[in-house]
Formats: C-alpha cells, sequence, structure tokens
C-alpha cells in the first residue's frame, strides 16, 4: 500500500543549453547583495564564472565571493562562509558547482543568523532551523546528488571524523536552479562517473526497501534504465548532449523527493560510504560505488523478491526456469558489469581505506531501519572488510 504524504517541491528549475539566460529574471527578485559560492576554480577556467559574473552585474548586483568551497565541504569552511554571509547581510546565495557548493550554500543559508556552532545544532542535534533562512539559487555544474531540488546539506567534521548530512525542508530548497547540461562537458571523466553512480545509488537506496506495490518503484525502475542507457553513451562520447541531458534529468528526480513518496527508504550505502567519506575525503559516488556490490550480495537473502525484480524489469534478467534467487544474483552480476564497464571504483584499497581504519569507519556509519536487513555493527565491520 502506498502510504499517506504531502508533496510539495518549491524549486523552480530551468533546463536547458542555455539556460543561463533565465538568470536575469530571477536575480530581480531578490535584494541587492549576492553571495557569489563556487569551488576550487573549475568554473573560472571553462567560463562559467564570467557568464554568471556577467549576468551579476547587468542586474547591478553587489557581490560578495565565497569561493574555496571543497569537494566534501568541511564544518571550518561552513563556520567562514556563515560569518561572510551574515556580516555581509546578503539578499541571495547563488552556489555555482557541483553537489558540495550547492550543499555547503544551503548550509550556510541556515547557519548566518542561527546563533550558535551549526554543527552542533544541524549534524549532532539534528535541530529545523528557527532562524532567518537565506534564499538559495543554483547554477549546476556537475550532476549527481540531486542537490539542485532537494534540501540535503552534506558536511563533514574532520577533528571529529564524521560526514552526516541533514535533510532541511522545503524552506531551505533552492529557490531556483539553472540546470545546462552543456556545463557538465568539462567535468573530468572520473567526476562524471562517479556522479553517474550517486544517481543509481539514490535510485537504489529508496528502491530497495519495503514490499508493497507503489507507483514509486516504477518510477524508479525507469529511471534506472535511463540512466544506464545513458551512461554507456556518455562515457564512449562525454559530448553527446542527448545522453547527458538524461541523465542531468535523472539525477534531479532521483532525488528531489518524488520517488520516496508513500514508502520506506534504506540509505545505509550512503551511511556506509559516508563514513568512509570522513576517514578519506574520497569522492562521494566512488566510495557508494565501492561498498554496494558487498552489502546487497549481503541483503540479498531478506530482499529476495525486490531483488529478482529488479534483475527482470532493470537488467533484463530471463527468469524462466529460474529460481528467485538465481535471477537475483543474475542481476546483481549485470549491475557489477556495467559499473566496471563505465569505469567506477570498486574496493576500498583503491580509495585508501586499510585495515586499521575498519573498526574506526564501522564506528561512523550510521544503522538504518528502512532496508531488507538492519545491520549489526559486526554485519557493518564484515561488509566494510568485503570491500576492501
Ligand atoms: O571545486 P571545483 O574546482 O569546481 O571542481 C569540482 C570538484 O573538484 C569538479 N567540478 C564540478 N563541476 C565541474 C567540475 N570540474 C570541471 N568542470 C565542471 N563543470 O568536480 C569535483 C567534485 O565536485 P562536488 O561538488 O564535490 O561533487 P558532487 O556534485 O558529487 O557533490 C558531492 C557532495 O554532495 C554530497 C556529498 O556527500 C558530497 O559532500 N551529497 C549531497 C546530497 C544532497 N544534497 O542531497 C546527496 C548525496 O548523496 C551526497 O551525499
Ligand atoms: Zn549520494
Amino acid at each position: 500500500m502506498l502510504g499517506n504524504f504531502t508533496f510539495c517541491n518549491p524549486t523552480r528549475l530551468y533546463f536547458g543549453e542555455g539556460a543561463i539566460k533565465n538568470l536575469k529574471d530571477e536575480l530581480e527578485k531578490y535584494g541587492p547583495t549576492v553571495m557569489l559560492v563556487y569551488g576550487g576554480g573549475s568554473i573560472k577556467k571553462n567560463g562559467i564564472y564570467d557568464a554568471v559574473v556577467s549576468v551579476l552585474k547587468e542586474c547591478g548586483k553587489k557581490i560578495v565571493e565565497d569561493g574555496g568551497v571543497m569537494p566534501n565541504p568541511t564544518s571550518k569552511k561552513l563556520e567562514e562562509g556563515a560569518r561572510i554571509a551574515r556580516e555581509n547581510n546578503v539578499d541571495l546565495i547563488l552556489a555555482v558547482g557541483g553537489g558540495s557548493v550547492c550543499d555547503y550554500s544551503k548550509a550556510v543559508s541556515v547557519s548566518a543568523y542561527c546563533g550558535e556552532d551549526p554543527w552542533e545544532k544541524y549534524y549532532i542535534r539534528f535541530e529545523e532551523p528557527t532562524c532567518k533562512i537565506i534564499p538559495v539559487g543554483c547554477v549546476l555544474t556537475m550532476v549527481g546528488t540531486g542537490s539542485e531540488m532537494n534540501g540535503g546539506a552534506v558536511i563533514t567534521n574532520h577533528e571529529q571524523k564524521l560526514k552526516i548530512g541533514h535533510v532541511f525542508g522545503s524552506d531551505v530548497f533552492p529557490k531556483f536552479s539553472v540546470l545546462d547540461p552543456a556545463y557538465t562537458y568539462t567535468l573530468p571523466r572520473y567526476q562524471m562517473v562517479a556522479g553517474f553512480y550517486d544517481i543509481m545509488s539514490h535510485i537504489l537506496e529508496q528502491y530497495f526497501s519495503g514490499e508493497d506495490d507503489n507507483t514509486s518503484d516504477y518510477l524508479s525502475e525507469g529511471l534506472l534504465r535511463s540512466l544506464i542507457h545513458s551512461s554507456l553513451i556518455a562515457v564512449e562520447n562525454p559530448r553527446d548532449y542527448e545522453a547527458r541531458s538524461n541523465i542531468m534529468w535523472t539525477a534531479t528526480w532521483a532525488l528531489n523527493t518524488l520517488i520516496a513518496q508513500g514508502k520506506t527508504t534504506d540509505w545505509e550505502v550512503h551511511m556506509l560510504g559516508q563514513a568512509v567519506g570522513a576517514y578519506t575525503d574520497a569522492t562521494h559516488g566512488m566510495t557508494l560505488a565501492a561498498v554496494s556490490m558487498a552489502y546487497y550480495r549481503h541483503i540479498l537473502p531478506y530482499g529476495l523478491k525486490k531483488f529478482a525484480r529488479y534483475a527482470v524489469n532493470v537488467w533484463g534478467v530471463n527468469a524462466e526456469g529460474k529460481s528467485d534467487e538465481q535471477v537475483a544474483n543474475e542481476g546483481l552480476a549485470a549491475m557489477e558489469a556495467w559499473m566496471n564497464k563505465i569505469g567506477l571504483v570498486m574496493n576500498l584499497k583503491d580509495l585508501g581505506v586499510t585495515e586499521d581504519i575498519i573498526e574506526g569507519i564501522a564506528d561512523a556509519t550510521l544503522i538504518m531501519q528502512g532496508g531488507y536487513k538492519v545491520l549489526t555493527r559486526e554485519e557493518v565491520v564484515e561488509i566494510l572488510k568485503a570491500s576492501l
């Protein structure tokens, strides 16, 4: 049965080549001071910085820059951003970058006026914002996280060796996002395919939970098939607009709350991946890829019917004359072959994990309740070791 829900996604999207032309209309809705947030400099090399700044100038905005947002943004950087936003009394935060820049901007938006340590408030105590929230807009340059249309903001605390996501409510969703698939052409291949797997994982985290017959799971299967199809084209030709635009759209729908409505979700792969990230600072999508096969093979017996359905509906496995177990395993084998083909990192060693930090990673792994098997700590260690 599909459970009851309220669905509202307030983010306005501008999608397609040249979508930046819509930025002007959005900027006009806000006051004079814009905090321009970006990462380590890719946007200065590929021209996106110039394109955005020229629109900001055209609109007569005062620009307050906050660059240098690192992949996996830190709590320390968040404090700096919150101070910049507060001291300059900014009217809009404009995030130009990938998930890290978008997440960071949302975290700054709720931290500038929170009056205390935002890490403690939002990431340890998981409280909701009660202060003024600065509006955020995004110009997306990297596809995967879905941050452009959701309330997620993942922050890493290196001192505490924790990487934690807070999923904020619709007040914190970007007010608008500009999605131009061509803006992602300059991504290094490693980042591009890590993003592809992030999308895959978001869908699977919501799909592999519950046994009800619901529309969300059918939507998920469609999104997965589109992603698999387009990813194989994009790795051959990263400038294939059709493939890149389909993938960009799939990423947004994979994590804009739609496919989670009315059903339970898992998210254990993300908890494992984030703990690995806290210890290694590795690329998010690769941390997920490295632990996924061991995790899914471990929980397969507990969700056998769904894994068999996945094999048939997503991977086209022929079920005739085979047991559910056989079919389910063939589905996972097909998934693993696809992962290898697009060039994902398939083990934790390649991300810098060594035996001696496994226990620490296990301690940093939150245990979720919605998957087919609630893991014990021993099982977490077992899965991490099997992923080495
Ligand atoms: O920093 P710059 O120089 O811009 O380079 C970035 C960065 O090195 C580069 N890049 C981005 N766009 C580019 C480009 N390089 C060339 N051309 C372009 N067009 O790519 C690198 C990675 O960027 P990043 O933003 O870190 O990647 P991603 O989008 O994967 O974001 C990862 C962060 O998002 C969080 C992750 O945990 C991680 O902290 N997540 C956020 C979620 C959410 N909001 O719902 C959910 C996800 O599960 C995820 O946890
Ligand atoms: Zn993710």
